[in-house]
C-alpha cells in the first residue's frame, strides 16, 4: 500500500486501520452465532448469555470449533432435557454443561475434517477439555454427522461467517453429555443390545423406560450375561423364545428396574435394600473393590467397571436416573399368587387386610391359578379415601364387609391378564363385579375411571405366573351402591393441561427476542 502523503490520507488510514481492527475483534464463535441467518440461531445464542457460556465464545482468538443447535433442534430438545420454556429463560444455568459440550479444541474448518471417523474431547463448564467425547465422521455424500453421548446430529451448515478464529458449524440436534432416559442408555450401549432386543418385546416396561422425567436406577446385564442366562443350564431358551414370554420376560426385566437414583456412591459396606418394579427386594453392598447387587436368595452380580451410564437432568443440574452394567442375569423367584405380590411389596398393606377381612376373594387370588388382574390401589390412595370420608379409620372400613366386597368387586378383572402397555385410551374394562372402567391416556399417564373415582397407574404390572398380573394405582375405585365419597373429584386436577406447542414456541421466542432487542440497544 502506497503511504499517503495528506493528512486527511493518514486518518483516512488510521480509520480504515481502527475499522479494520475493530471488525477483527468483534470476530468470534458467539458473532458468528449471534449474527447467523439462514438459519437464526437467537435461542442458542439466547441460551449461550443466559447460561453464562457467552464470554468464553465472545472472546477472539479461541481455537475451538462451535457446534450450533439450530432453534429448532433446541425446541426438540427441551423435554429431552426436563426443562420446560420456562426454566430454559430463568433456570438456563443448568444448560451451562449442555452448551459446552459443543465445543472443542481446536478449530476445524469443514474441509480441515478428515475422511472417516474422528474423536474430540469436548469442554467443561470453564473451558477446559473434558473427558466426554464427540464422534465426527464424514458421511458417504461428504457431509459431517456428529455422536454425542445422548443423540446423533447432522451438521447441516459448515463455516459460518463472522467466526474469526473459530470454526462455527449448525447442526440439527442438540448433543447431551449424559443419555437423555434410561432407554437411550441401553439403546446406545452395543454392550446392551441383547436387553435393548428383549425390551422391544416389554412394552410396558420400555415405555417406563423411554420417559425423560423417571428416576429409576437399572442393573442392566450386558450380552454375555444373557449367553449365561439363557443356556441349557440356565432358562435353556433362545432370546426369541423368551421374547415371546412375555410373564416370565417382564418379571426378568423388571426385576432390574428399582425406582430411585442409586449410583455407585451408594453402594457402601452397609447393605442397602431396594425395592424392585416386581416388588421384590434386592441388596446393593460394597464387598472390597466390588459393587455387588444380591437376590433375597443369594444370588449375587456385579457391576462391571466403575463408570455410571448416567442419564439426565434434575432441577439441581444433578444426574436423573443411571443405567450400571452388570455381568449376570438376576431371575426372579417366581410369584406363584396375586396374595404373594400383595405380601411382597410394602405399599399395599391396607388392600392385603381389605382381601384377608372380607374373605369372598383371597381363596381365589391366593391361587395359583387364577387368571386375571389384580388392580391394587397403594395404601396412600386408601388412606385419601378415608381422609375424604371425615377421616374414617381403616377399622371402621375394614369391618364394613359389604362395602369392602363392592369396592373389591371393582378392583378385580378376570379372563386375560392386562397389561398396561395394552391398554388403550378409551377402553372399557369389565370388572368382576359386572361395572365397566374406563381407560384415560393422556401423555406418559394412563388413568381408570369409573363414575367420580380415577386413579393413576403407577409403574408397570407385576406378573404373576403367566396367567396373572397385579397393576397398583394411586386411587381407590369408588362403585355404586357404596356410601363413600370420591378423592379428587372427576380427575380435574390431574387434567391441567400442557401449553400448547404453539404458545411454548411463542414464549420462548419472545424471551429470546427480548434479548435480543436489548443486544440492539
Ligand atoms: C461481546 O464482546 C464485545 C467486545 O468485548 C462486547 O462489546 C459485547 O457486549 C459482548 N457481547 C456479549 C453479549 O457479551
Ligand atoms: C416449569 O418448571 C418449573 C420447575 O419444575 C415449574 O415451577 C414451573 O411451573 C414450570 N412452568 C411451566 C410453564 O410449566
Ligand atoms: C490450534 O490448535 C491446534 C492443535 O492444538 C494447533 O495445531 C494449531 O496450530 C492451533 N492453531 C492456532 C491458530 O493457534
Ligand atoms: C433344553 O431344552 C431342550 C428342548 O428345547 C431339551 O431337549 C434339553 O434337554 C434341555 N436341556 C436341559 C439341560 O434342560
Ligand atoms: C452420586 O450422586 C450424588 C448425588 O447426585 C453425587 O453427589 C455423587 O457425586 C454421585 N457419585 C458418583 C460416583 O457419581
Ligand atoms: C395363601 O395360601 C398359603 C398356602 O397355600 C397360606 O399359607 C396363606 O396364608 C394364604 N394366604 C391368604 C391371604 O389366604
Amino acid at each position: 500500500m502506497a503511504l499517503p502523503r495528506t493528512r486527511g490520507g493518514a486518518i483516512a488510514l488510521a480509520g480504515l486501520i481502527l475499522l479494520l481492527a475493530s471488525q477483527a475483534a468483534a470476530q468470534n464463535a458467539f458473532t458468528a452465532v449471534s449474527e447467523a441467518t439462514n438459519p437464526s440461531l437467537l435461542l442458542f445464542s439466547s441460551a449461550l448469555q443466559l447460561s453464562g457460556v457467552s464470554t468464553f465464545f465472545n472472546t477472539t482468538g479461541r481455537n475451538i470449533t462451535l457446534f450450533a443447535p439450530s432453534d429448532q433442534a433446541l425446541l426438540a430438545a427441551l423435554p429431552l432435557l426436563n426443562l420446560n420454556q420456562t426454566q430454559l429463560v430463568t433456570n438456563a444455568v443448568l444448560m451451562a454443561p449442555v452448551l459446552m459440550y459443543h465445543a472443542f479444541v481446536p478449530a476445524t474448518s469443514d474441509a480441515s475434517f478428515p475422511a472417516g471417523v474422528s474423536y474430540y474431547n469436548a469442554l467443561n463448564t470453564d473451558g477446559s477439555i473434558s473427558g466426554n467425547q464427540l464422534r465426527v465422521s464424514r458421511t458417504a455424500t461428504g457431509g459431517l454427522a456428529i455422536s454425542s453421548i445422548g443423540s446423533d446430529a447432522s451438521v447441516t451448515r459448515v463455516d459460518l461467517p463472522n467466526s474469526g478464529s473459530t470454526a462455527v458449524h449448525v447442526i440439527d440436534a442438540v448433543l447431551f453429555p449424559f443419555y437423555p432416559s434410561v432407554y437411550a442408555a441401553i439403546a446406545r450401549t452395543s454392550a446392551l443390545s441383547t436387553l435393548s432386543t428383549l425390551l422391544s418385546s416389554a412394552s410396558s416396561l420400555m415405555a417406563k423406560l423411554k420417559e425423560t422425567t423417571a428416576v429409576y436406577t437399572v442393573f442392566a446385564p450386558f450380552n454375555a450375561a444373557f449367553t449365561a442366562a439363557l443356556a441349557p443350564s440356565g432358562l435353556n431358551m433362545t432370546v426369541a423364545q423368551l421374547a415371546a414370554q412375555p410373564a416370565l420376560l417382564q418379571a426378568i426385566l423388571s426385576y432390574h428396574v428399582v425406582p430411585g437414583f442409586y449410583n455407585s456412591s451408594s453402594f457402601s459396606t452397609n447393605p442397602v435394600t431396594v425395592t424392585t418394579l416386581t416388588g421384590q427386594q434386592l441388596t446393593l453392598v460394597k464387598d472390597g473393590a466390588s459393587l455387588v447387587v444380591k437376590t433375597a436368595d443369594g444370588k449375587t452380580s456385579n457391576l462391571l467397571g466403575a463408570r455410571d451410564l448416567s442419564c439426565g437432568f434434575t432441577d439441581q443440574g444433578t444426574f436423573r436416573a443411571t443405567v450400571h452394567v452388570v455381568d449376570r442375569v438376576l431371575v426372579p423367584p417366581p410369584i406363584a399368587s396375586v396374595s404373594e405380590a400383595l405380601a411382597l411389596r410394602t405399599d399395599v398393606n391396607t388392600l392385603l387386610a381389605a382381601v384377608k377381612a372380607e374373605g369372598s376373594y383371597a381363596t381365589a387370588i391366593n391361587s395359583t391359578t387364577f387368571t386375571g388382574t389384580l388392580l391394587a390401589p397403594t395404601d396412600s390412595a386408601f388412606a385419601a379415601l378415608l381422609a375424604a370420608n371425615g377421616s374414617i379409620s381403616a377399622a371402621a372400613l375394614l369391618a364394613n364387609t359389604t362395602a369392602l366386597k363392592k369396592i373389591l368387586d371393582v378392583h378385580v378383572v378376570t379372563g386375560t391378564p392386562l397389561t398396561v402397555a395394552g391398554l388403550t385410551n378409551g377402553q372399557n374394562i369389565s370388572t368382576s363385579g359386572g361395572a365397566t372402567i374406563t381407560v384415560v391416556k393422556t401423555g406418559n399417564a394412563t388413568q381408570l375411571k369409573l363414575r367420580n373415582s380415577v386413579a393413576t397407574i403407577v409403574g408397570v404390572e407385576v406378573a404373576i405366573g403367566s396367567s396373572a398380573t397385579m397393576i397398583i394405582i394411586d386411587g381407590v375405585l369408588v362403585p355404586s351402591g357404596v356410601s363413600i365419597s370420591t378423592v379428587g373429584g372427576d380427575g380435574g386436577a390431574a387434567a391441567a393441561t400442557a401449553p400448547s406447542f404453539v404458545l411454548m414456541l411463542w414464549s420462548v421466542m419472545a424471551a429470546a427476542l427480548l434479548l435480543a432487542f436489548q443486544r440492539m440497544q
